[in-house]
């Protein structure tokens, strides 16, 4: 596996072409950025934890059975993917009221739902990602109603595996975003991260933060936060 040039740089990742055309390889960056890149910084040791714990999510839902982008761990920061092109949607799955929910809706943070809540945002930083629905993904060709369908039962069954996967490490998943891609042939397979940059991750006994809501309200104890969600799934895995 030859790296060759950078591709894209995202706010969190680089990805670089192979000698291999359906093969990338994407670098994790400690860089941090919230509310469409106006606030900036830097958690200390970022990149390689979410690198490492997107690998384990994306192994743990493919032993599953659930199509993923994931071919190999190449190093603390960079991974081997399959080339895919990314559906525009950000697919955000909820089991408890948090962060632009709690918001939209004028509720308090922590309600447990009854069922998940599913949604997708359309991913577009100079629009801000606005809210749509399946109709307006159809009427802007975001993806096909087929498409629209596999992603959305994809994401529930990814719920259910990773709640049942962090509730065996003692902490409830509140709620996560997703992105899925297009292989070559067409087919959906789940792409991009799972990380406590996108996930809100809360300690089921003190319901303590410990995902990236501590950077984006200055709560502190950012990089402790990325370590112990690391320890825990290591600790897990031994
Ligand atoms: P929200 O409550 O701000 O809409 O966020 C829902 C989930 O999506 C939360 O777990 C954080 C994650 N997320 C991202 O991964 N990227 C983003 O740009 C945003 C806004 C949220
Ligand atoms: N990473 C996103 C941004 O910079 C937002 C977030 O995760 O809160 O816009």
């Amino acid at each position: 596996m030859i790296k060759q040039q950078m591709l894209y740089e995202g706010k969190a990742k680089k990805v670089y072409a192979t000698d291999n055309p359906s093969l990338l390889i994407v670098e994790y960056k400690d860089d941090a950025t919230a509310f469409n890149g106006l606030k900036k910084g830097s958690i200390q040791g970022k990149g390689s934890i979410n690198n490492r714990m997107t690998n384990r999510m994306m192994s743990m839902l493919a032993s599953h059975g659930i199509p993923t982008h994931f071919v190999e761990e190449l190093s603390e920061r960079q991974t081997v993917v399959k080339k895919v092109s990314i559906v525009p949607l950000e697919v955000i799955v909820r089991n408890i009221s948090a962060g632009s929910f709690a918001q939209r809706y004028g509720v308090e943070e922590g309600i447990v739902f009854d069922q998940p809540t599913l949604e997708f945002s359309y991913k577009n930083d100079a629009l801000g990602d606005p809210l749509l629905n399946r109709y307006h993904a159809l009427a802007l060709h975001l993806a096909t109603a087929e498409e629209i369908d596999t992603i959305s039962q994809l994401a529930l069954q990814i719920n259910q595996l990773l709640k049942d996967f962090f509730a065996s490490i003692h902490i409830d998943l509140v709620d996560f975003k997703l992105e899925f891609g297009r292989l070559a042939d067409g087919s959906i397979v789940l792409a991009d991260e799972i990380s406590p940059d996108t996930c809100r991750l809360w300690d089921k006994s003190t319901h303590e933060k410990l995902d990236k809501d501590r950077f984006r309200r200055d709560l502190g104890g950012v990089e402790e936060a990325y370590q112990e969600i690391m320890h825990r799934l290591l600790g897990e895995s031994k």
